[in-house]
């Protein structure tokens, strides 16, 4: 089972549609996903159009949890909302506090790929995702800010590293919002690639609207537009994921391999 965390310390960067389409996509390559979102903003929960349950805020408190099944091989744990506020300060009185998501999933099984949707704070739920995972996926929208919001996450994973000496991995940055018809992207994709060389994916997500659309209408892009740029980004993106070696070395996916699903 490989659990990964989309986050970054910056707001708006593109994490949520990430997840919801990673998600989906290792789905429909046969993995059994589940999708937990961490954010109060329960965006997760809207993009499907599911009501609110007992989602990550009960998990974490009580242990309960309902898994909700969003499509084949695609199960859903829902943020709680606004109520993972309560858990925060539920969880700062505890002494597991940043330990907590780890040992209610410990017997997750016949699981291949969690995905968590995080919000983009440093705060205890974070933490506790940190520690639970294996590997970061860490997008960056092309601007200073979301540039910024990606060395302060890794300056996190190394002090994480350094209290706890759990080691997640740096799975890579993920340049999104790329357009490609400006100046400011190619030249943040290029310093984003001086600065993380092969720790940059080769996947860019180009700006598409269908990728907002598809939300609006509760479904991925793979259902909404199966021909779009944004599914071919994202089901390129997932084919880097899906190849990603244990030595860290994302593998580039191959455009044979596009054509074959696009047909
Ligand atoms: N590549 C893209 N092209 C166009 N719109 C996008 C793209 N990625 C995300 N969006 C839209 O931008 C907004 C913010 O994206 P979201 O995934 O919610 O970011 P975050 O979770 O980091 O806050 C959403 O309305 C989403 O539909
Ligand atoms: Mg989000």
């Amino acid at each position: 089972m490989k659990k990964i965390a989309v986050i970054t310390c910056k707001g708006g960067t593109g994490k949520t549609t990430t997840a919801i389409n990673l998600a989906h996509c290792l789905a429909m390559s046969g993995k059994r996903t589940l999708l937990v979102d961490c954010d109060g903003q329960a965006n997760v929960g809207m993009a499907f159009n599911v009501q609110p349950q007992k989602g990550l805020a009960e998990l974490l408190t009580t242990g309960d949890v309902e898994i909700t099944s969003l499509r084949p091989n695609l199960y859903f744990i829902d943020s709680g909302g606004t109520r993972i506020v309560e858990t925060e300060l539920y969880l700062a009185r505890q002494t597991d506090r940043e330990q907590r998501l780890k040992r209610v999933l410990a017997n997750l099984r016949g699981t291949d790929y969690v995905i968590c949707d995080c919000p983009p704070a440093i705060n205890l739920i974070n933490m506790n995702v940190l520690n639970y995972v294996d590997g970061v996926v860490i997008p960056v929208s092309m601007d200073f800010f979301a540039c910024e919001g990606a060395k302060k996450t890794l300056k996190l994973l190394d002090d994480l590293y350094e209290k706890i000496g759990h080691r997640v991995e740096l799975l890579g940055i993920l340049a999104t919002f790329f357009d490609t018809r400006t100046k400011i992207s190619k030249s943040i994709y290029n310093q984003l690639l001086t600065e993380y060389g092969d720790k940059l994916f080769s996947t860019k997500i180009r700006i598409n609207t269908q990728l907002k659309e598809a939300q609006m209408l509760f479904k991925t892009v793979f259902e909404h537009a199966p021909y779009s740029n944004g599914a071919l980004d994202y089901f390129l993106f997932t084919k880097e994921i899906a190849n990603h070696r244990e030595n860290g070395v994302p593998v580039e996916a191959k455009q044979d391999e596009t054509q074959a699903w696009m047909t």
